[in-house]
Formats: C-alpha cells, structure tokens, sequence
C-alpha cells in the first residue's frame, strides 16, 4: 500500500514538474502568447505616434535629406549610428548582409538609410513608406529600450551597432537630444514650452548620449540650479517584476509608467490619467494643458494605447536582468556578497534578489546624501531605490539618475562618506566585483 501510494504521487509529480517546465520554457510560467503579443507592441508599435514625430515634427524629411523629397542633408547610415541609433541583423536579408560585410554599402548616402527603414531594421524607428518615399516617421519603447548585441562587425561599422536585438537593455549611445533636434519644425515643443525653437534645440543638445528628460514637458525645467541638463539617464527595462515603484522618482507602477510614456512623450493615441499632474505649482505645463486628463471622450476603436497595456506589462514582467556570468565560485565575488548584507549594508535598501525594497521603494535624497532637485520634479519627491540585476549592462553614462557618479567606485565611495561606512580599498573592490554579477 505505501509502496503504491509512493508511486501514484512520484507519478503525479512527475506530470506537474513537465507541466511547469513546459510552461517555464514558454517563458517565465507566463501566457506565452501575450507575451510574444507585449514583444512585438515593445518593439514594433508606434501607438499612432508618427502623427506627432513625421507629420508635426517633420523628421522624416530631416532623415531623408533634400535629394529624397525631404529637407537638408539627410541621415545617412554612419550619422544614424553615431547618434545611437542600432540596426537589427535578424531584419537585414542575407545577400545584403554579405554586401554590408564586404564594404559594398554606401554607408554615406541617406537612401541606405531609408532603405535599412523600410525593412523595419532600424530598432525602435518605424518609417511610414509611399512607394519609395519616406512620408513619415514614428518611434517605439525599443528605441530607448533596446539595444543590439556585438554579434556583428563589418568595414566601418564597430560592434554594437548591428546585431541581434537585446529588449531592456538600455541604449546608452543613444543621443535622442540629437536626434529630435533635427526635426525641421518644433514649433509646438517651443510653443509648449512658451520658448522658441533655437531654445529648444539647445536645450536638446544639451542632454547628450543615453539621456532624455521625461519631466521636462510637465514643469519646463530644463536646467538643474548648478546649470547643468536636467536630463536623467535611460534605465533599464528588464529586471522589474516585483518591483513596486518605477523610474528614478518612482512615478507609478510599470503599467501606469508606460500609458504615461506612449501618451505624454511618444505622443501616442491613447487615454491618460493622473490627477497629480493638476498641481499648476510643481507641474506648470502639465495643468495647463490638462496633461493629467488625456483624450477623456476618445472613442474606444480609436484607442491604440489602452489595449495594449496588459500584454505589454506581461512582456516587460517576462524580462529578467541578464546575468554576467556565473561567478559565485570568485572569492572577492563572495567577500562582496557578505560586505553588501553585512557591514556596507546595501540590502537595507536594495533587498535581494528584487535588489529594492519589498513595498515603497522610495527615499529623501538626503538619506542617500545628494539633493533633491530631481526628486523635486515627481509626485512623491523622492528617489526610489534603483534595482540593481544586471548592472554590468549600463555602465556607460555612470550610475545613480543623471550619471553623477561615473563609475562603481564613484559610487562605493559616495556611500562609504555618506554611511561612514570604512571600507577598505579591498573591500570596495571585493562589492564592486560582486555587484557585477548581480
Ligand atoms: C525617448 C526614450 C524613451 C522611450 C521611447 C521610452 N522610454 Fe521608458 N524610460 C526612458 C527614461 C529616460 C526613463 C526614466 C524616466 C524617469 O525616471 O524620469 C524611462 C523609464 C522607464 C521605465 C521604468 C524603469 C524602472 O527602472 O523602473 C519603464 C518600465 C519604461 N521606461 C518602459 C517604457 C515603455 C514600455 C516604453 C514604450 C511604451 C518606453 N519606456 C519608451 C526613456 C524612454
Ligand atoms: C537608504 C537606502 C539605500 C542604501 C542603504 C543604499 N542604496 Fe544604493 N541607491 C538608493 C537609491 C535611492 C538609489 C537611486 C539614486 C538616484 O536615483 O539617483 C540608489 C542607487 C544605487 C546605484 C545606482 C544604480 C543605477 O542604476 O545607476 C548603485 C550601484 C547602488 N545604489 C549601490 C549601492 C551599494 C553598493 C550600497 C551599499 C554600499 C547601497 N547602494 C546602499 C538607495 C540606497
């Protein structure tokens, strides 16, 4: 009788562990569908945005140049990449892969450029095509979110910037300042701002790679008091499930930061929102232009956001933060692993393995000694409490929201002054070794 009963249940779990398994496969236990469904709204969808990029901005005709219908000298392949731009090797067909590898590409003429669009292989930007003609132009989270890997190098194109496409890792080349501030006519950013366009356009600029200042349009703050940008690094789009708040100042949930983005900065066709962008004081532009209320009487059918919220969040739960390698075997890896729970106390803060607080993730600048502008700029005026997987991923621009501390030394050492920490030279390194493989 024990004998069979042992049996019976081996049995049994023997059929829900391939269950689960089939299902982690899927991808991470989740509805496989809705998230292929949130993969492809991730990376493919403009939510109607072109409407405001192409055909208000005008910056399709910026990319295509004079001698293609458009206007100036055009964005040719070498420029798109030196602003940040990625191109996905997957979407490139293989005869024209071999003529990019053997330097038979005119990497200098825009035309390659609008070519390289019209086969959807530009991440993030979606050209709108009329025959060969470039009629407009919108952009995707991809964009920002996305970068490629080093899978791919050919004659005057580095690694990194063709390749397979990693989804969440953040593009700290690119330079979206840049890239709006060659639109033709930003009369309505300079409208909305109350300012004219050779203002905005310096302003843009001054942003540089990896940036982009998503408060900037809700207070028109585009400087911090010691004069420099007020842009905040792009952070990363994977590693979030569990995490309550979201972005540098905890705005909302992932599901309420992404109707705030596709609606208020892609310029998307939605519905929006949020009662707290109703305060004239800490967000002038927003109330004034009802910004906390977006498309109230917008007919459902003609929704192009809302709908894709659930699958979405599913997508962006499914991407967990990619793992430097294994390394736990490494003696200064484990040394770290004990100064971070132990004497550094950093899991105080960034609580393994969600790397940020169980429940609200936020803070004072002051408690991490470092002002509050930036904080000053959000609903609850404070700094939530970054998660730390795959830090090793976006190193370039440095760390902590707007880059401040170049490196992870920089940042070691703000914590060891302002925690009184006494860390010695060694152990620095031994928690900086360690939150490499985080
Ligand atoms: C132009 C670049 C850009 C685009 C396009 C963009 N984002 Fe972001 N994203 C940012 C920046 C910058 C932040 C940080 C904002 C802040 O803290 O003020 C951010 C923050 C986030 C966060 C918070 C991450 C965290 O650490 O909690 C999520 C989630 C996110 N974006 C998802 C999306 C999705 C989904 C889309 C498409 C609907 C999108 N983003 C489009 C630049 C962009
Ligand atoms: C009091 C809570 C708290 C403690 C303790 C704490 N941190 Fe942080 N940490 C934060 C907050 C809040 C931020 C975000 C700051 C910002 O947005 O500018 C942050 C950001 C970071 C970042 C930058 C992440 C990025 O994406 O740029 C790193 C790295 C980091 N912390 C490491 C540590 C280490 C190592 C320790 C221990 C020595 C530690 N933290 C202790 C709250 C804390």
């Amino acid at each position: 009788m024990r004998i069979r009963n042992r049996v019976w249940k081996a049995a049994l779990f023997g059929a829900v562990a391939a269950v689960l398994a089939a299902q982690a496969q899927r991808g991470g236990g989740g509805d496989a569908q809705k998230i292929a469904e949130g993969r492809k709204t991730f990376r493919f969808d403009t939510f109607g945005d072109e409407a405001f990029w192409g055909d208000t901005l005008k910056l399709h005709q910026a990319i295509a140049g004079s001698k293609l219908g458009g206007v100036g000298a055009g964005v040719s392949p070498k420029t798109a990449l030196a602003v940040g731009l990625k191109v996905d090797a997957e979407a490139l067909p293989r005869t024209l892969v071999q003529q990019i590898q053997s330097g038979g590409v005119n990497l200098d003429d825009p035309a390659t450029t609008l070519a390289l669009l019209k086969m959807n292989a530009v991440v993030g930007v979606t050209g709108v095509f009329d025959g060969d003609q470039l009629k407009s132009v919108g952009i995707q989270c991809a964009l920002c979110h996305s970068t490629v890997d080093q899978s791919f190098t050919a004659p005057g194109i580095p690694a990194g910037n063709v390749g397979r496409r990693l989804d969440g890792w953040a593009n700290r080349d690119l330079n979206v300042g840049a890239i709006i501030a060659l639109a033709p006519d930003l009369s309505v950013v300079a409208n909305l701002l109350g300012t004219d366009q050779a203002t905005v356009r310096q302003v843009l600029n001054s942003w540089g790679p990896g940036k982009f200042d998503a408060e900037l349009f809700l207070d028109g703050k585009a400087f911090r008091p010691d004069g420099k940008s007020a842009a905040t690094l792009i952070p990363p789009a994977f590693g979030l499930a569990g995490v309550n708040l979201h972005t540098w100042t905890g705005w909302g949930s992932i599901p309420y930061w992404n109707a705030f983005v596709a609606n208020l900065e892609m310029h998307g066709k939605g519905r929006f929102f949020d009662p707290r962008l109703n305060d004239a004081v800490q967000f002038p532009i927003a109330a004034k232009n009802h910004f906390g209320n977006v498309n109230p009487d917008l007919s459902p059918d003609d929704d192009r956001i809302t709908p894709k919220l659930a699958a979405l969040h599913e997508y962006q739960l499914s991407l967990a933060a990619p793992k430097a390698g294994r390394q736990a075997e490494n003696l200064a890896v484990q040394r770290g692993d004990q100064l971070f729970s132990g004497r550094a106390r950093c899991n105080n803060c960034h609580t393994e393995p969600l790397w940020t607080e169980p429940g609200w993730n936020m803070h004072k600048g002051a408690e991490v000694c470092i002002d509050e502008f930036q904080a000053s700029r959000a609903p609850d005026k404070a700094y939530r409490t970054a998660p730390l997987g795959g830090l090793f991923t976006h190193q370039k621009g440095g760390f902590y929201h707007d880059g401040r501390f170049a490196t992870l030394l920089d940042v070691v050492n703000h914590y060891d002054d302002c925690m009184r920490l006494g860390l010695s030279a060694g152990e620095k390194s031994d928690l900086i070794a360690y939150l490499l493989t985080l």
